[in-house]
């Protein structure tokens, strides 16, 4: 209630956060807290409540006198529970907190059954949670990990907003496969059990919404093209949709990808804007959400603030695909997969030579180009393509991307030797008829990035509704 209130009308405490109570000049003054009970402990004096709003990882202590409230009202007051207390913020006598709210009033918003509330306990592995992610988002892990890849997004927009890239808004559904790997989810309107058919038995796909097959997109790249043939530098960031059966720690069949488009840069630029790019966000993660990583490092990667720092501290080794594969035969390494020019890099290569040979992120550039897309710039020596692939400790292939084939002729006659449909292709053609330019650009798998600075191992754990092969159920 204010004291300035002249009609008697009880005004409601404006509610603090947890995330700002800690700040020293609260301490003496009456506070109004919501969120959920993590833990309630104590005994027949007092009663110790743990409560968590989402807003930090940091868990605020309320604290009960059994002289002002009943064992009964508290009974309901379990983990899981929801609670609005107001109270007094003093400073704390126990360990692990600097301050506590002397509990004044209780309003109980939600029950929480201890017989069927899934998170019930502490310590639950990452496996099982996953079989909960519905509830996940309210355990400390969680929370931390969703509030730092809120971070992230917010620091690549800020990124790219603040050198004067624009951001462009690709379609998520298309006619025309980027990448060539054929791994898309076709969307369509058709009934699926009486298809419409065409006199030679084929699917007749003029009935269908689009008139055409379509599918959702694997990436923006294409049309990002088009954005930065026009705007200069423009960089895409949304979601894209991958249907590869490759059921692994670092694949998502649905993931975030950010991808810069710059006109007028060349492979060199494109790798120094990578470089930049990616320490900005992590150097930005570690200055604004610190207590979320340290308690990621206390608990699953105690090296994880040195791995990031020593990312951020070092230039990134740049070679060449060949010379990266001779590093690996000489190596003397027994691989699962052997290594031979020509043959495309597996994750254990890519971590043999960031993790064993150079112990620092690596750039390699220059792959064959059979065994990368048709847009890549093609090198003098007829064997190779200007691509890079930014590869990282622990995660592999964290960023991909090249300069761009620039000449329509060049371009069009790889689109014929891969026999890519002219149908799909004239209009990103196009750019290359008129007024082409060198250009190059690249693609961050957001939750690579993600992986990397909350220290996670499986990349499930760090979007907060995974799909994945058999995999779609929250
Ligand atoms: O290397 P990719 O396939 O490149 C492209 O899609 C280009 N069009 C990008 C460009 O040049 N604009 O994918 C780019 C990045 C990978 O390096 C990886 O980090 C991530 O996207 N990625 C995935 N992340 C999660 N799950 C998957 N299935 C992924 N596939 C690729
Ligand atoms: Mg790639």
């Amino acid at each position: 209630m204010r004291d300035d209130n002249p009609i008697d009308i009880p005004v409601e405490m404006k509610r603090t956060k947890i995330s700002e109570i800690f700040e020293p000049s609260l301490i003496g003054s009456e506070v109004s807290v919501k969120g959920w009970v993590r833990t309630r402990r104590g005994n027949k004096n007092v009663q110790f409540v743990a409560l968590n709003d989402g807003s930090t990882v940091r868990n605020l202590q309320i604290v009960f006198d059994l002289s002002k409230f009943s064992e009964d009202s508290l009974r309901a007051v379990t983990t899981g529970s929801s609670i609005h207390v107001t109270g007094r913020l003093v400073e704390s006598m126990g360990k692990g907190q600097s301050c506590e709210v002397q509990a004044e009033t209780l309003e109980l918003y939600g029950t929480a059954d201890p017989e069927s509330y899934p998170l019930q306990k502490k310590g639950h592995t990452l496996e099982f949670l996953r079989e909960k992610a519905h509830l996940r988002p309210r355990t400390a892990t969680f929370g931390s990990i969703l509030r730092i890849r809120s971070a992230l997004a917010f620091a690549i927009h800020k990124f790219f907003q603040e050198k004067g890239f624009f951001y462009l808004n690709t379609p998520l559904i298309t006619a025309s496969d980027c990448e060539g790997a054929g791994a898309m989810f076709q969307v369509t309107t058709l009934p699926l059990n009486n298809l419409p058919k065409t006199e030679d038995g084929a699917v007749d796909y003029s009935k269908d919404f689009f008139g055409k097959p379509t599918a959702l997109t694997v990436s923006g790249q294409l049309e990002g093209e088009l954005g930065a043939t026009a705007l200069g530098e423009i960089y895409t960031f949304g979601p894209t949709f991958r249907a590869e059966n490759s059921n692994t720690p670092r694949h998502l069949s649905e993931f975030w990808m950010i991808e810069p488009e710059m006109a007028f840069y060349d492979i060199t630029d494109n790798m120094d804007l990578a470089e930049e790019f990616v320490k900005y966000c992590i150097s930005y993660a570690l200055e604004n959400c610190r207590h979320d990583i340290e308690f990621l490092a206390e608990h699953f990667d105690k090296e994880l603030v040195e791995r990031l720092e020593f990312v951020l501290h070092n230039d990134f080794v740049r070679l060449t695909y060949t010379e990266g594969v001779e590093i690996l035969k000489a190596s003397g390494k027994k691989f699962e997969f052997p290594v031979d020019w020509g043959t495309d890099l597996q994750s254990e290569h890519e971590r043999y030579l960031v993790e064993e040979h150079f112990k620092k992120p690596v750039i390699l550039t220059d792959y064959p180009r059979e065994i990368k897309a048709f847009y890549m710039k093609q090198n003098e020596d007829g064997r190779t393509v200007r691509a890079m692939d930014v590869l990282f400790p622990k995660i592999g292939e964290i960023i991909g991307g090249s300069e761009r084939e620039a000449d329509y002729d060049k371009l069009l006659a790889r689109i014929e030797e891969l026999g890519i449909p002219m149908k799909d292709m004239w209009w990103y053609l196009d750019t290359r008829r008129f007024g082409t330019v060198p250009h190059s650009g690249f693609g961050l798998g957001f939750e690579r990035l993600v992986l990397f600075v909350t220290g996670m191992t499986n990349i499930r754990d760090v979007i907060p509704f995974p799909r994945t092969p058999n995999n779609a159920e929250f």
